[in-house]
């Protein structure tokens, strides 16, 4: 482990003997931080400028529970009023999330929820939703429209959360040549993109200069909730009620709901539009992969590393195994980074249920994305 620049997270080198390939698999842990992933990086700087602009509260949405944590945290240093609408499937799956928030002052609630019109109108229609980020996002704008001193933080997707993030590939870059290492693929989980983006832009300009063209970058989300493999890139609204500037993206459309994954983090419909931008040129590529897959991923790097990686991080150990053994099949030594997004210590129910043989796997919901992109807004 190598710390850097003073910033609680780790660098670490593995698993070749426990997977018995040529590869050299390196990997960027993010789960040191306090709250337990990469958000932070953004999430203290975004309360910092908020307080600085003379705001007293602050809105915003959660998946899993790590963004709203990492916020929570932030808020707090600042002496910062904050409300968290957490996605609700992932509100009852992740219990302590909401206690680790509400310990760090925040005040959180399950969305879609009472609070606002948006959620009414979705219970309304359907009093069991399990929720989306789209619809949590919804939520968190439509009361900061209600509220004079309240600004909105997001998570994940914008340019600037994306910015913030590149900490951490560039701190990798540093680490790296302190191994004298250079990655050939780089493997990271994509929800809104932002820790994967964080860790990749600081090396996809050697691709695109020329520098390093076989250099590949694998981005990887959920087959439930496949926005790069399988969605149009389109115009469409960050969340599900319109509330929020259009995108161009790739898409499941602002409607869609997204079966319940554990990774609750990569239940989004749409992707960064850096990342979109980069995939339509074909400097990255996509991958979708199936929960049960990646928890067994998970377990194995767990059992080789001492590390119990978050589920969205789970995604990207299984593309990395799966690398690392066509490495060995044919025989080629390659250098893979893995980018680490977080720890699952929170998300040992889903453990649980992977363990106990309960877990299931859910099909790409095809009908429902192609009713969800019926409501893509119109550009002409
Ligand atoms: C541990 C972890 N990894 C990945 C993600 C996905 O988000 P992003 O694509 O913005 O990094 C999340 C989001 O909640 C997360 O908590």
């Amino acid at each position: 482990m190598i710390a850097h620049g003073g910033r609680p997270c780790s660098i670490g080198h593995i698993g070749e003997r426990a997977l018995d390939t040529p590869a050299r698999i390196f990997y960027k842990y993010e789960g040191t931080s306090q709250a337990g992933s990469h958000k932070p990086n953004t999430a203290v700087a975004q309360a910092y400028y908020i307080k600085k602009e003379g705001f007293k509260r602050v809105t915003t949405e959660t998946g899993a529970g790590q963004w709203g944590s990492a916020l929570s945290m932030g808020c707090a240093f600042f002496g910062l009023e904050l409300k968290v609408y957490m996605v609700k499937i992932s509100y009852s799956q992740k219990p302590y999330r909401r206690v680790l928030m509400e310990t760090w002052g925040a005040r959180c609630v399950p969305s879609p929820s009472r609070d606002t019109e948006v959620g009414c109108r979705i219970l309304a229609n359907n009093p069991d939703s399990t929720g989306s980020l789209g619809i949590a996002i919804s939520e968190a704008i439509e009361d900061v429209f209600a509220h004079d001193d309240t600004k909105y933080s997001i998570g994940s997707v914008a340019n600037h959360v994306l910015l913030h993030q590149t900490i951490i590939g560039e701190e990798t870059r540093k680490q790296m040549e302190m191994a004298d290492a250079y990655p050939d693929i780089i493997v990271g989980n994509v929800g809104g993109g932002s820790n994967f983006a964080g860790q990749f832009l600081p090396w996809i300009r050697d691709k695109i200069g020329g520098k390093r063209p076989n250099m590949r970058v694998i981005c990887v989300e959920p087959a439930a909730s496949p926005s790069l493999t399988k969605g149009p890139y389109a115009w469409d609204y960050g969340d599900e009620a319109g509330l929020a500037p259009i995108l161009k993206t790739y898409t499941l459309g602002h409607s869609f709901v997204p079966p319940p994954v554990h990774a609750g983090g990569l239940r989004y419909h749409g992707m960064a539009p850096i990342i979109c931008y980069l995939h339509k040129l074909g400097f990255v590529e996509a991958k979708a992969v199936h929960q049960i897959a990646t928890f067994e991923a998970g377990v194995r790097f767990a059992r080789a590393e001492g590390i119990i990686p978050a589920p969205e991080s789970c995604h990207n150990i299984k593309v990395a195994i799966d690398e690392a053994l066509r490495c060995k099949e044919a025989g080629e030594s390659r250098t893979i980074l893995i980018a680490l997004s977080g720890h699952g210590h929170f998300d040992l129910a889903a453990y649980d249920e992977y363990l106990s043989g309960r877990l299931q796997d859910y099909e790409y919901p095809e009908e429902l994305v192609k009713k969800a992109l019926a409501d893509l807004p119109r550009m002409d």
